[in-house]
Formats: structure tokens, C-alpha cells, sequence
């Protein structure tokens, strides 16, 4: 409707075209100022004419399209009234498909997200939680439009930390301690190697030492450090599984150790490199960027050297179009200097196929969150935390419930992704519990309960099909209709989401339909006598469960069926 209003309008514009009126033609914010409106303030400068008058003159010149209902002069703007009939019938057969909000835009194209990645020996963090939660929606949007995704975690399972932490765990480790406390144990050793360290520099040497015996592939040094990868490992797993999400691909840097040297060959035959203090970098002054450094004096490879090592592999084996890095903002200069290497090595595709996507800081501000000790924070807790809190809600409010487990960890966990996924990416993410688990505010549980409502009511109705015929006059009420409205937007949510690589466009379109659904149940009956009222009713409820399943599905949080 919207291409053939621009369409008439064009043929009496001549100095715009009909893509640029198309671009031009806004949904006004209320339906009484029309379903579509034009404003003619670009025109007033060729017409010469004020923009008020430009509209008048427009309404007498057009010709309206059979699905106008009236078209007005309001101000600056033309307004379309679009028949509700009409209108209704157009949005329905749009949502209506089971396909609906999926697309095959992204066929043939394979993204790469590499996300997560925590490293070995700390702690799953809350900053790693957001890294998680939003690559793993990034997947689930972009999968939805047709792309494969290779879903990388990138570990932090290499570097000199394992050389100090394979001296630490030889003086004053036990293998009790490790297997019994797992990484708050390779933490503590972390710390108590720093402390010494500052009394004895030598110990700096020997962890040195270590992590060169690990690239020279000691089978001592190498046993102790895969010991406690498998440590972190199987604890990281924990997290995953509770977010119910997984990789394709747990290469983490270690995985590129021996391919790093034909990073330095590409950039010494590119001459490319050159030495600072031993050092060997790649100079980026021109570009007003610190030299990225390739190899330390040493001769060890680094983050860089190994993130480069990375791309060339992901390029040969998945032949991505896009490869995606979701990491926090503080990483924004170390990718604009490897991605500056790669494209200096001659690869042009530099430019648009590596993206950065960097997210803000969650702030606890003042929380009380759980911590195993002092202040460090393990993700799994919060995660945890959020289960069992859901948990004591239910068992007062609904205590015999079915399946309270699986309730409370899906709405607890939803309840977390869905707070991290809320605002814009690049926002700080204030974390407090009275807010994000309120059942009733721009939350997970919000939209939760609104699904549950959905599934209840279908369950209370007999005699339903969904492919029925429909009278379309018991959708035209302000409330139906704009809950079409709201529907809708589904596809090209998605398609925003993914063009801007920002999840929070699906989650507040959740929450719109969530509100714009519960004004429609507060305003209509649902199960009423007449079948065809019923029919057209039941069948707004059974889109807008199946798109309030889709969106949050997008985001990595499960609906529940009752709660
Ligand atoms: N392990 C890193 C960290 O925790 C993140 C790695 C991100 N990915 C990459 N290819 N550099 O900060």
C-alpha cells in the first residue's frame, strides 16, 4: 500500500522519485492522523510554495487508490486513511504464514560470530555472559534470514598466564585443591604467583620459561596446561547449557599456535614488519593507530598474531562474507589494528567482512550479587540466582504448577538475557533484580506472561483452525488492528536487527506486541459465542503467540506454556 501511494504521488512529483517518496512517506504515531502520511516539506524549496499549500494543491491532483478510505490535509503532512477492512485484511495475510519474519536474503553468505571466549583459568564474568547472549542471538537472527553461521568460541586458552600459572601450581598447588575447587583454585594460584612475583622477579623469568616450553611443545609443560583447559572447560559448558546455547567450534587461541609463523612469513614477504626493541610490529602510524605488535622480543607469539592467524583460517575453511567479533568496547583498537593488517596484506574484503561489535559495561550498581569469594562474580551465579529466585515466586504464587523447574529456568534465565538484550548494545547494562524480574514492565517475564496467556487461552478453546476462513470485519476495531499493526513489523524487525547487528530492535518489538496484545485482551472478549467473531479473535491470539515465540527465540530465551 505503501509502494502504490508513493506510486500516485510520484506521478504528480515530478522532482522526487517514487524511491525517494517512498523513503519520504511516514506511519504517523496515532491512527487518527492516518495510517500513512506525506510530508511536503522537501518540496517547499523547488515548489516555492509553503508546505501546507503544497499538500492542498497535492489532495486536489490525486487520483486515490481503491483502498483509500480518505486522504486529509493535516498541517504539512497528507494523510492516508486506509479502509480498515482493507488494511486489516492486507496485514493479516502477511503475518499469517508459519514463515512469516524468516527470509532467504542470506543464502548462499556465511557469517562468522566469533563470540563468548573466555578465558581459561578466570572466571565466566558478567561482561562474558553479555558477549555470550548477544552472539548467540546474532546467530539466531541471522540464521533466520537464510545465512549459515559458524558459531566460533574463540577461548583465551593460551599466553604467558599459563607459564605463571604452571610455576604457581608447582609450588604451591595440589592436584586435590585444582579438581576439587576447579577455576576459583587457578584463580587463587593466579594471585598468589602475582603477590610472589612482586617479592621475586625471578619467578617472571620461570613462568617465561613455561609458556616457551609450551610452544616448544614440552609434554610436562603441555599435560598441566590441557589439564586445566579441561578444568575450565567442562565449568564454562555448565554456563552454556544453562543458557541453553551452543558452538560449532571451540578453537580457542591455542588452536592457532601453529600457525602463527605463516602470519610472520605473509607480513616479512609483504614487508610489512619491522622491529621496535626486539620487537617485531606492524607500524600503523599512518592510519593514527599504535603499531600492532606481531611478535615479542622473545620471539612469542601474541593475542594479535594469533587473532590474525585466525582470519586467514576462517577465511580458507568457512569462506566467510562477514566475520563478526563480539567483544567489549575496550577491544575496539586492537581489532581496527588487525583488521588494518589483514587489509594491508592485500585482501580488500578486510574492509566490510570484519566487524567489530562492541557492547558497554553491566553495572551492578550497589547490587548484592552472589560471589564465591571477595568480588568475583561468576555468571553461573547470577544465572543460578535468577532460577531460584523465579523459583520462590512460583512455589507462592502457583504452587502446583507442572514442570516448576523448567519454568523457573526458563523464565529466570529469559529473565537475564532478556535485561542484557533490552537496551542498545553499546549501553551500560544496569543489572538489578526488583527490575528485571518484574512480571509487569519492559522485561522477560512481562513477555513471558503474555505468551503464557496466549497458550492458556488456546487451550480453553475448542474447534480452532487456524487456516479457517475469517470474517475480517472482527479485526477492523482499534485495538485488533493495531495489534496487526505491531505484528507486522516482524520481518522488517528482524531485518534491522541484523542490518545493525542490534538485537534490542526484536526485544522492544517483544515487548510492543506484548502491550499491544494485552490492550487487545482488555478491550476484546476472545471465547465468545459467535464462531466467526470467535475465529477472527482466537486467531489473533494464536499469530501473536507464534511471533511472541519467534522473537524471544531470536533473542535465546524459551516461552513457557504456563507459569
Ligand atoms: N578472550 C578474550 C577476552 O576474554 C576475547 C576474545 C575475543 N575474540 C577474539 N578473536 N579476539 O577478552
Amino acid at each position: 500500500m505503501k509502494e502504490q501511494i508513493a506510486k500516485i504521488l510520484a506521478e504528480k512529483i515530478p522532482s522526487l522519485s517514487e524511491a525517494e517518496i517512498l523513503e519520504l512517506i511516514e506511519i504517523p504515531p496515532n491512527p487518527q492522523m492516518g495510517d500513512y502520511a506525506f510530508p511536503c516539506f522537501r518540496l517547499a524549496k523547488t515548489l516555492r510554495k509553503a508546505p501546507p499549500m503544497i499538500a492542498a494543491d497535492l489532495l486536489g491532483e490525486i487520483e486515490a487508490p481503491d483502498f483509500i478510505e480518505e486522504i486529509k490535509v493535516a498541517g504539512a503532512y497528507l494523510n492516508f486513511y486506509v479502509k480498515k477492512n482493507v488494511y486489516a485484511e492486507t496485514l493479516l495475510s502477511k503475518v499469517r504464514g508459519e514463515q512469516f519474519g524468516s527470509s532467504e536474503e542470506g543464502k548462499g553468505h556465511t557469517i562468522c560470530i566469533d563470540y563468548s571466549s573466555p578465558n581459561v583459568a578466570k572466571n565466566f564474568h558478567v561482561g562474558h555472559l553479555r558477549t555470550t547472549i548477544i552472539g548467540n542471538s546474532l546467530y539466531k537472527i541471522f540464521s533466520k534470514l537464510g545465512y549459515h553461521v559458524e558459531r566460533i568460541n574463540h577461548l583465551g586458552d593460551w599466553g604467558t598466564q599459563f607459564g605463571k600459572l604452571i610455576v604457581a601450581y608447582k609450588k604451591w598447588g595440589s592436584e586435590e585443591a585444582v579438581k576439587e575447587k576447579g577455576i576459583e583454585e587457578l584463580m587463587r594460584l593466579y594471585v598468589d604467583f602475582h603477590k610472589a612475583a612482586d617479592e621475586d622477579p625471578a619467578l617472571e623469568d620461570e613462568a617465561r620459561f613455561w609458556f616457551a616450553e609450551m610452544e616448544r611443545g614440552n609434554e610436562e609443560a603441555l599435560k598441566i596446561w590441557k589439564w586445566f583447559v579441561d578444568i575450565s572447560l567442562e565449568e564454562f559448558k555448565r554456563t552454556y547449557r544453562l543458557l541453553g546455547l551452543e558452538f560449532d567450534h571451540y578453537t580457542g587461541e591455542s588452536f592457532y599456535r601453529d600457525k602463527t609463523e605463516a602470519v610472520v612469513k605473509r607480513l616479512t614477504d609483504a614487508n610489512l614488519l619491522s622491529e621496535s626493541e626486539g620487537a617485531k610490529i606492524v607500524d600503523l602510524s599512518e592510519y593514527d593507530m599504535a603499531p600492532c605488535l606481531i611478535l615479542k622480543n622473545d620471539g612469542s607469539s601474541i593475542y594479535a598474531t594469533r587473532d590474525l592467524a585466525a582470519i586467514f583460517y576462517r577465511m580458507e575453511n568457512y569462506h566467510f562474507d562477514r566475520c563478526l567479533y563480539v567483544t567489549g568496547q575496550e577491544q575496539r583498537l586492537h581489532f581496527q589494528q588487525v583488521f588494518k593488517v589483514v587489509e594491508l596484506l592485500g585482501n580488500e574484503w578486510a574492509k566490510e567482512g570484519l566487524v567489530h561489535i562492541p557492547y558497554g559495561l553491566v553495572s551492578l550498581g550497589g547490587e548484592k550479587l552472589s560471589s564465591r569469594d571477595g568480588n568475583v562474580i561468576y555468571a553461573e551465579d547470577i544465572l543460578l540466582e535468577a532460577i531460584s529466585k523465579i523459583k520462590a515466586i512460583i512455589e507462592e504464587k502457583n504452587p502446583d504448577l507442572e514442570n516448576k523447574d523448567d519454568v523457573a529456568r526458563n523464565v529466570g534465565v529469559g529473565a537475564v538475557i532478556f535485561n542484557d538484550l533490552y537496551n542498545q548494545r553499546i549501553k551500560d547494562v544496569s543489572f538489578r533484580w526488583e527490575h528485571l524480574l518484574n512480571f509487569d514492565g519492559e522485561t522477560g517475564p512481562y513477555v513471558q506472561y503474555t505468551y503464557a496467556r496466549c497458550s492458556s487461552i488456546l487451550r480453553k478453546v475448542e474447534d480452532f483452525d487456524p487456516n479457517g476462513p475469517i470474517d475480517i470485519s472482527f479485526m477492523t476495531d482499534e485495538a485488533s488492528l493495531g495489534l496487526l499493526k505491531e505484528l507486522s513489523r516482524f520481518d522488517s524487525v528482524v531485518k534491522e536487527a541484523a542490518k545493525r547487528y542490534e538485537p534490542s530492535v526484536v526485544a522492544r518489538f517483544a515487548v510492543a506486541v506484548a502491550q499491544a496484545f494485552n490492550h487487545y485482551y482488555t478491550v476484546n472478549r476472545i471465547n465468545v459465542e459467535d464462531v466467526n467473531e470467535r475465529n477472527a479473535r482466537v486467531l489473533l491470539v494464536d499469530i501473536t503467540r507464534r511471533i511472541l515465540r519467534d522473537a524471544m527465540d531470536l533473542l535465546g530465551i524459551t516461552c513457557v506454556e504456563q507459569m
